[in-house]
């Protein structure tokens, strides 16, 4: 089924959930560089990606989207943020100014020093809360770009991608969200550098989510300021292959090129079943496997075998005591796109 996202089930049936574009009456790409301005806007729906970030050595630079979106409405109308239906994480979510897409909306009216309305703002999420899986960036995008609907804001691409990882302080989550496929982000002398990575048709990933939260920021104060010279090179090389094997299409070597020693080994001791995962993963014919952004998803790289994956995945996590569940995702070759304006 291209383009979507197949919830693997271990027993039962396979649940397919369509991609947002094939519900949505007409879309507006923001795919280009050129800055964009709006006409008068009342209301504005926004998708957003799930993404992960890191994916092994490329910390803080690295990252990837996925076929799995939020949805946001904002609308002129007095404040009140909702978060509809049963949503993934939802009862974890801020209902108040707190929540990251109020947070975008607000970054927008700001870069272009207008004043903010009073909006509501309605949530359906597919992507869950504190899981790994982008869900803060996935706000943060859709809120800036709501918001520069709202704002008539004329934000190229590039200031959206710059406000939104100055919000999150590291662009692997924001890049894809915003642009869609993997992308590599650095920062330098005050500006954020984005550039694409190539991602082989055929790849797939196969995640396992935990149903445990990770608070990311605790768990990056837990990571050392200094590492010895020997760890930079291993990660140093592992991100570099890790670029060329997407590039080349070499499978065959996304097992090394997902290794780290940057920031899975002192999480993994807060997640024991981490490297339970991974083997399983490897076991069940995964190219490669590593820990999802700050975790605790477990993210395999697959070129077939999803289903056994996802089993081997599902029944160590089980072996090992983690509740959960299993999914079969495709990579999303485009961003954080406006669906509906009125
Ligand atoms: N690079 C980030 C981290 C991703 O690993 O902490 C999560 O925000």
């Amino acid at each position: 089924m291209p383009g979507g996202i197949i919830l693997a089930r271990l027993r039962g049936a396979y649940v397919v959930l369509q991609r947002p574009a094939l519900r949505v009456p007409f879309r507006i790409d923001l795919a280009s560089s050129d800055a964009r301005g709006w006409t008068h806007v009342d209301r504005v729906t926004v998708f957003s990606p799930a993404t992960t970030a890191n994916m092994g050595p490329g910390f803080d630079c690295i990252g990837m989207a996925f076929e799995m979106w939020n949805e946001l409405t904002v609308e002129r109308g007095d404040f009140h943020v909702t978060i509809e239906g049963e949503g993934e994480g939802a009862a974890e979510l801020p209902e108040d100014s707190r929540n990251l897409v109020v947070t975008g909306v607000e970054a927008a009216f700001r870069a272009v020093e207008k004043e903010l309305p009073p909006l509501r703002y309605t949530c359906k999420n597919e992507v869950p809360h504190g899981r790994g899986l982008g869900s803060s960036s996935a706000a943060i995008a859709a809120g800036l770009i709501a918001g520069s609907a709202l704002a008539d804001a004329k934000l190229s691409i590039e200031q959206i991608v710059s406000l939104a990882a100055d919000l999150e302080g590291h662009p692997d989550n924001v890049a894809p969200a915003i642009y869609g496929g993997c992308t590599i982000g650095v920062h330098d002398g005050g500006q954020w550098i984005i550039n694409s990575v190539p991602v082989p048709d055929d790849l797939s990933a196969v995640v396992f989510i935990p149903d445990l939260l990770t608070n990311t920021h605790e768990s990056r104060a837990r990571l050392p300021e200094r590492i010895p010279r020997s760890d930079a090179v291993y990660n140093i090389g592992r991100a570099a292959l890790l670029v060329s094997a997407m590039h080349n299409s070499r499978f065959d070597l996304l097992k090394q090129a997902t290794q780290d020693r940057l920031h899975q080994p002192l999480r993994g001791q807060a997640f024991p079943a981490l490297n339970r995962l991974i083997e399983a993963a490897l076991s069940g014919g995964a190219h490669g496997a590593f820990l999802s952004g700050a975790g605790p998803t477990v993210m395999a790289l697959t070129t077939g075998k999803e289903v056994t994956v996802s089993y081997e995945m599902a029944e160590a996590a089980r072996l090992s005591q983690v509740p959960g569940k299993p999914a079969i995702l495709k990579p999303a070759m485009r961003g954080t796109y406006v669906a509906e304006t009125a």
